[in-house]
């Protein structure tokens, strides 16, 4: 038996089955045409579809829908329709926080935006029941890439951090990667979340942190399985990955996944 304890997980019921529509896809070329078909594919199908986030899959439990913890960490958290079509991505960030969860070292995340994977996974526990420090770096008033997100302006980094007003145990640094690590980091780390959508920030972070990955500790890489404009991460972080002997999982959701020996 464990002595770190995990918050108890709702039984699935085996007459209810979930189906998820998600509001957000990205590269379609024809949306009018190809919602349409995806309308009648879904009556075509077994109950436990997911629609959204690029995936059409079915006959599937939908776990994240039956862990109640979950949904409502994950709704509460919502700010666009982004937030709300990730809900799988999201509930693999709960299920590593819950896998590191015994193990000495702080949680990361580089690329934090709004704040909403973050405050999803410290829900997810409650914010008194996580005792972890949550470092999350972003420049946050602007875009590095040049492709601005909405409320990427002025102010967003005061906003965000008066989401976090209430959790003391979470430090946002505000800066580019991968120099505002001179601002503070984390000396020994079990969960990092990489998430800036462009290969050579990520790889700088990489170079930076993953020695500090204790043994067990999970990297989640958000766009590693992704092609379109992300491609170049897979391409870049594979053989980065390689020269030390580890296999990226590429995971349906378009996440990769690291676990640290
Ligand atoms: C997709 S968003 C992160 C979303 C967030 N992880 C979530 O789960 O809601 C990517 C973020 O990376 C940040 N970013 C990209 N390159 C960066 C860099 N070199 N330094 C700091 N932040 C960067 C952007 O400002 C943006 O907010």
């Amino acid at each position: 038996m464990s002595d770190v304890l995990l918050p108890p997980l709702s039984p699935a019921r085996a007459d209810l089955i979930f189906n998820f529509d998600g509001k957000a896809s990205w590269g379609i070329r024809d949306p009018a045409r190809f919602h349409a078909l995806l309308e009648e594919a879904k009556s075509l199908v077994e109950p436990g579809y997911y629609l959204g986030d690029n995936l059409f899959t079915w006959g599937r439990n939908n776990s994240f829908l039956d862990d109640e913890r979950f949904r409502l960490a994950w709704w509460n958290n919502v700010q666009n329709d982004a937030d709300q079509a990730i809900a799988w991505r999201r509930y693999l960030l709960v299920c590593a926080a819950c896998h590191v969860r015994p193990l000495a070292g702080d949680f990361v995340e580089c690329g934090v935006y709004l704040g909403s994977g973050i405050k999803t996974v410290i829900d997810y526990f409650g914010a008194e029941d996580f005792p972890q420090h949550f470092w999350g770096y972003d420049v946050f008033d602007f875009n590095p890439q040049g492709h601005v997100f909405a409320d990427q302006k002025e102010g967003l980094y005061e906003r965000v951090c008066a989401r976090f007003a209430d959790y003391p145990r979470v430090h946002l640094i505000r800066g580019l990667l991968p120099e505002s690590f001179a601002q503070g980091m984390p000396s020994k780390i079990a969960y990092l979340h990489i998430d800036l959508n462009q290969a050579e920030p990520e790889i700088a972070v990489l170079e930076a942190l993953f020695d500090r990955v204790v043994s067990g500790g999970i990297i989640m890489l958000d766009d590693y399985e992704w092609a379109m404009v992300y491609r170049t991460q897979k391409i870049q972080e594979d053989p980065w990955f390689e020269r030390r002997g580890y296999r990226v999982w590429p995971l349906p959701t378009g996440q990769g996944m690291v676990i640290k020996r």
